[in-house]
């Protein structure tokens, strides 16, 4: 079993000495779990595409101590990223930026831009210390997830996800639950690639003008792609009063069948009858307790083993969106 305590030192320096010797290992981060590799190893990040089943031209985040770690891997650091990043770093903010020629060429894709981020969980934060101090500067990291599969928000999904194999910094379950805001700055004017961690009003408010929406010359992001973060039962997204018309119909299947549930309710306003065959869960009213418990309550639907998952529309107040997000590409 290679699950590590997050918060003792020596597990950490164990951590960093695999990274070091090219391993992946998986780490907490304020917004869900990383599957890690020295960026500065085209060798190491190499593993991490191979363990997710990741395409190879799908760009990695790289996780760095600080925005001088940063500005390491970037060609140009434009005003908008100075400005976003010393209004959320640490935090879960990812920044697109030009990339430095020749520095984490396979962690980038080959692309001539970069993702960095610089998260605030306190288990990530000594991790890349400790890679720092042993000369890596940036730590590539994806969700520690299976490709298009759902986010892992504890060290549990992820030995889910990967087995016990695989070393696993445990921190705890990740305060946000919902992977960070995605904002490229290396076109001109800010542009909000995948809503996140940071809503798009306070990203607005720190750059004194609205991030520009996203058009399809923006590069390809693997987390934008419509059919995504999902579940492996089928799910579906209803408004309140769709919901409750198809929960009032009956089971189709007598009782007997139906020991272990085969659909399961995730909503908001809506409280279904109790049925044989069904499980409920209620969606939070808050929408940071709704994107925490998110992943968690679609993984605990599919470890029951239903087939349909039916989920109330989240509102469309601005809070929302990255939940929205989320659940549309779950149903996609
Ligand atoms: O909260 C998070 O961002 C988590 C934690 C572990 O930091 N990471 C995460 O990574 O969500 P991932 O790989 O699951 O999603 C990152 C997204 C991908 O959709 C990727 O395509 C996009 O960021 N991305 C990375 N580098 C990019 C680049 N240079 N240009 C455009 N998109 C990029
Ligand atoms: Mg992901």
């Amino acid at each position: 079993m290679t699950l590590r305590d997050g918060f003792n030192a020596a597990d950490i320096r164990a951590a960093a000495h695999a990274l070091q010797s090219g391993a992946v290992v998986a780490f907490p981060t304020e917004t869900v779990y990383g599957l890690g590799a020295r960026a500065d190893s085209d060798a190491a990040v190499a593993r991490i595409f191979e363990a997710k089943g990741r395409p190879v031209d799908h760009p990695l985040i790289v996780h760095v101590a600080d925005v001088a770690a940063a500005r390491a891997h970037a060609a140009d650091w434009p005003q908008a990223a100075d400005r976003l990043a010393a209004a959320f770093w640490p935090g879960p903010l990812t920044l697109i930026v030009s990339r430095r020629e020749g520095v984490a060429h396979a962690a980038a894709a080959a692309q001539p831009t970069i993702g960095l981020r610089c998260p605030s969980h306190d288990v990530a934060r000594a991790l890349l210390r400790e890679c720092a101090a042993l000369g890596m500067a940036g730590i590539a990291a994806p969700s520690a997830n299976r490709f298009g599969r759902l986010s892992a928000t504890t060290a549990a999904h992820v030995v889910q996800e990967f087995g016990d194999a695989l070393m696993v910094l445990d921190g705890g379950a990740c305060a946000l639950g919902i992977e960070s805001a995605i904002v490229d700055c290396s076109r001109g004017a800010p542009v909000l690639l995948r809503p996140g961690g940071v809503s798009r009003a306070v990203l607005d408010e720190a750059l004194g003008q609205p991030l520009r929406v996203r058009d399809n010359t923006a590069p390809r992001v693997s987390g934008s792609l419509p059919s995504h973060y999902a579940p492996l039962a089928r799910l579906r997204l209803l408004d309140a009063r769709a919901l409750l018309a198809a929960v009032a119909q009956p089971a189709a299947l007598p009782s007997v069948y139906m020991a272990t549930p085969t659909v399961a309710i995730y909503s908001r306003t809506v409280t279904p009858q109790a049925e044989i065959g069904r499980v409920w869960r209620q969606m939070p009213a808050d929408a940071e307790q709704a994107a925490h418990e998110l992943f968690a309550t679609l993984r605990e639907f599919d470890a029951l083993g239903v087939s349909l998952i039916l989920v109330e529309q989240p509102p469309t107040d601005p809070a929302w969106e990255a939940i929205r997000d989320r659940l549309e590409r779950a149903a996609a």
